[in-house]
């Protein structure tokens, strides 16, 4: 079935019909053609994006088509570390993947990016056995963007139970303490400087990236979000005199029933040519044993440039089944117009749209409004907007509704895309007149006005677009809940 006008939205992850409709599609685009896919489990997701996260914002984004999600996308970014990234996951369900989809959600991608005022984008690929760069869709789209490959790991897999037999020379001069659950009080300091050194070592080949410093407190608070959705197991080396030498960290999923994640191993340098590696992870496997888990898969990253560690793994019977590439695109900060728009409701809650027409034949139904000029505040610039187009004045409190930036061609001419502030304007139906002329409103594209009824906006099928295109949800959330108390960033 063709698509029609492909929509993209942030959802409420507290909304639970929306949300599992988004993690259905994020899901499914995530696990096609893969035979040992890795992805975060429902329970996983749902506990993580509906609790605050003082180091990392994640956000759950949507393409519609009509009411039907068709794409998901989810967007993060650091908040104290890594202030110029963001990071993206998207995926397509596979039956209606070539149709610009995954395109509409990169627009929002950099939509947001953009607001943030960060230019560099950061994306992760599970490339399975069997393709290539040449091959795998993802690898094609990110290729498509511009994205180049910066780092790549191997997605290495263990059987479970676990069944593989190692033999290891006796451990000298070093004691493991292991662990499940949350890290003992008076260990705290020591696991949060291991954490900090693995982050300042593991291989990341050319990510843009800054290792995260823990300290004690934001660790515990870690561990406190993770413990919602998993069992922590930790192994810690440390010499004889007490000096800490190294740490691996298994994740046991709450609700996956298929996978256990192997995380972190580290030896400190100084301490590296002990066996200590192979003592750590098999002390974990130890712990993981007692733990009678049913789940089918042990996974693992390790560079493939990391020696060491791909010896180790091949040691406890790991075997390579993806490449994990990690890619980054660095684009220029867009230069944005602005522009002040209304949303002018009359009592019926009708909206006053402007039709658009351009050369190319296509148009749009938009809000009153228009570009902001030097010296010009927001308001000041509505004001003048609409006395020009549509002869109203706005009251001087107009509410902020929305934030939107659309980065892409052909919105504003010399500027890489606009930005557009959406206020609030309650009036009685009346017949438009600005103090521009016919032909002058022509000279800028628009051909005529209509007040659409809110069942109309509701039901609007294209192939006109309306801008913003999510309209309908809009207009809907502000019948619902009145305006935000802070504008809501939108995309196109
Ligand atoms: C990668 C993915 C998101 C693309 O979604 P999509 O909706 O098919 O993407 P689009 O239709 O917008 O494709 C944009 C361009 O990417 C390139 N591309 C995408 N898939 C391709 C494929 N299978 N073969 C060749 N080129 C491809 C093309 O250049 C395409 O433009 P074109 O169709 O005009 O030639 C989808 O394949 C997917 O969900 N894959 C699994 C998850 C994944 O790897 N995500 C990686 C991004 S983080």
């Amino acid at each position: 079935m063709a698509l029609g006008v492909i929509t993209v939205r942030e959802i409420d992850p507290h909304d639970a019909q929306a949300f599992d409709a988004w993690y259905a599609v994020l899901r499914a685009g995530a696990v096609a053609d893969r035979e040992v896919p890795l992805v975060f489990s429902h329970q996983a997701t749902a506990n993580s994006l509906r609790s605050d996260n003082p180091i990392k914002t994640r956000l759950p984004v949507a393409a519609f088509d009509g009411e039907r999600v068709v794409g998901a996308m989810l967007f993060e970014y650091y908040l104290k570390n890594d202030l110029d990234a963001v990071i993206v996951e998207i995926d397509v369900l596979p039956a209606e993947r070539r149709q610009g989809i995954g395109t509409a959600l990169w627009g929002w991608a950099r939509s947001k990016a953009a607001s943030l005022g960060r230019t560099i984008y950061q994306a992760e690929l599970a490339v399975p056995d069997g393709f290539t760069p040449e091959t795998w869709p993802g690898s094609l789209f990110a290729a498509k963007l511009g994205f180049v490959v910066e780092h790549v790991e191997d997605h290495l897999v263990v059987p479970l139970p676990y069944e593989h037999r190692v033999e290891l020379e006796p451990l000298e001069g070093y004691e493991l303490i292991s662990w499940a659950g949350p890290c003992p009080e008076e260990y705290l300091p020591v696991y949060a400087d291991l954490r900090s050194a693995m982050a300042r070592d593991v291989p990341i080949g050319g990510m843009s990236r800054e290792p995260k410093v823990w300290t004690a407190d934001e660790l515990r608070q870690l561990e406190e979000r993770t413990a919602r959705s998993y069992q922590a197991l930790v192994v810690l080396a440390r010499t004889l005199d007490g000096r800490p030498a190294g740490y691996t960290v298994m994740y046991l999923p709450l609700t996956d029933p298929d996978n256990v994640q192997q995380l972190d191993t580290l030896v400190l340098r100084d301490d590296r040519g002990h066996n200590l590696g192979a003592h750590l992870k098999a002390a974990n496997l130890a712990q993981l044993a007692e733990h009678r888990t049913t789940q089918k898969w042990l996974h693992t990253w390790t560079a493939e440039t990391n020696g060491a560690m791909q010896k180790v793994n091949a040691r406890f019977g790991f075997v390579a089944r993806e490449k994990n590439v990690e890619c980054e695109l660095e684009l220029p900060a867009p230069t944005l117009r602005p522009a002040a728009r209304a949303v002018v409701l009359d009592p019926e809650d009708r909206i006053l749209l402007l039709r658009f027409e351009f050369a190319d034949g296509h148009a749009v139904w938009a809000p009153p409004g228009g570009g902001v000029e030097a010296g010009e505040s927001l308001p000041q610039a509505l004001a003048r907007e609409l006395a020009e187009e549509i002869g109203i004045e706005p009251p001087a409190d107009a509410p902020h509704l929305w934030h939107q930036v659309t980065v892409a061609d052909g919105h504003a001419a010399g500027f890489d895309g606009v930005t557009n502030d959406y206020f609030l304007v309650r009036t009685d139906a009346f017949d438009p007149a600005g103090s521009m002329s016919v032909e002058e409103m022509q000279a800028e594209n628009v051909h005529g006005y209509r007040w659409l009824t809110f069942e109309e906006i509701q039901s609007h099928r294209g192939p006109e677009y309306l801008s913003p295109r999510t309209l309908p949800v809009l207009l809907s959330r502000l019948r619902d809940d009145g305006p935000p108390a802070e504008p809501v960033f939108i995309g196109l």
